[in-house]
């Protein structure tokens, strides 16, 4: 940590730190075009900057970290981009996994993965699946997650499972949230998107009802330890209300 940044820290309250942080990391393809590189050159230095958000929200012992890395929608990018995007969860967890372990973080999946290609459905369940006893943060990696999608599919259960007797009587807040992808989870208290842009494009919808938003004009792979201490410095000087006084 550089000096701007220990200062930041020693400001924040470490009984305050949002135990539920989601972003949207957003920017890569412009980052990489104001430097005249080609997109991938973005997606591929944001891969580092989902290595260093991960160690420094573990660090700053926030409980739940939910990147949205690849939506519904991003299908419809050019078939070339969306293969390199396809082409880095492998290489993520071929490098990442040992420091994974290091730090104790359990990584889980949220979205359709059925329709992600064999490999990524492979490189990220085994991710799970050795990280499953860790009990640190979680880690979300929403691929191909939609949250209309994501509702629909809920709804979708829900019936079948009222059909077949599995579900009885009238549906909760508790019960319809069950039915998402992320089951068991808090909802978040922090929303962070990155480059400017101010929309939540199809992402968690239910689960952001009451989560604080904050936007920052910086691409994600520019998004270092220091942006994320402004946001959950900034996250504290919110006063949540819950529509009480
Ligand atoms: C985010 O960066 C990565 C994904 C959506 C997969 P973008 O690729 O959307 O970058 P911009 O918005 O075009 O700059
Ligand atoms: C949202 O970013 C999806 C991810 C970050 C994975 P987009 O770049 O796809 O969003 P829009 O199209 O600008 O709303
Ligand atoms: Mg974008």
């Amino acid at each position: 940590m550089n000096e701007r940044e220990q200062e930041l820290k020693n400001k924040i309250d470490p009984e305050n730190i949002p135990h539920h942080v989601a972003i949207i990391m957003d920017g890569n393809g412009r980052w990489a075009a104001e430097k005249g590189l080609p997109r991938h050159e973005g997606h591929r230095q944001g891969v580092e900057t989902v290595r260093s958000t991960v160690r420094n929200s573990s660090d700053l012992g926030i409980g739940i970290l939910t990147l949205f890395a690849f939506s519904t929608e991003n299908w419809q990018r050019p078939v070339r981009e969306v293969n390199y995007l396809m082409s880095l969860p492998e290489k993520y967890f071929q490098t990442e996994l040992p420091e994974l372990m290091r730090n104790n973080v359990r990584v889980r999946l949220i979205g359709d993965s059925k329709r992600l290609p064999r490999k990524v459905q492979k490189a990220v369940n085994d991710g799970a699946e050795k990280t499953k006893n860790n009990t640190g943060m979680v880690l979300n990696f929403a691929l191909n997650y939609g949250s209309r999608a994501e509702i629909l599919m809920a709804v979708n259960k829900m019936i079948e499972d009222a059909a077949s007797g599995r579900l009885k009587g009238k549906i909760n807040e508790n019960i319809f949230s069950s039915y998402l992808y992320t089951a068991g989870l808090p909802d978040p208290d922090l929303l962070i998107r990155t480059s400017g842009e101010q929309r939540i494009s199809n992402f968690l919808l239910w689960q952001l009802a009451y989560s604080e938003l904050w936007f920052t004009d910086v691409y994600w792979p520019d998004f270092s330890m220091f942006h994320l201490l402004v946001a959950v410095d900034g996250y504290q000087q919110r006063k949540r209300r819950f529509g009480k006084i």
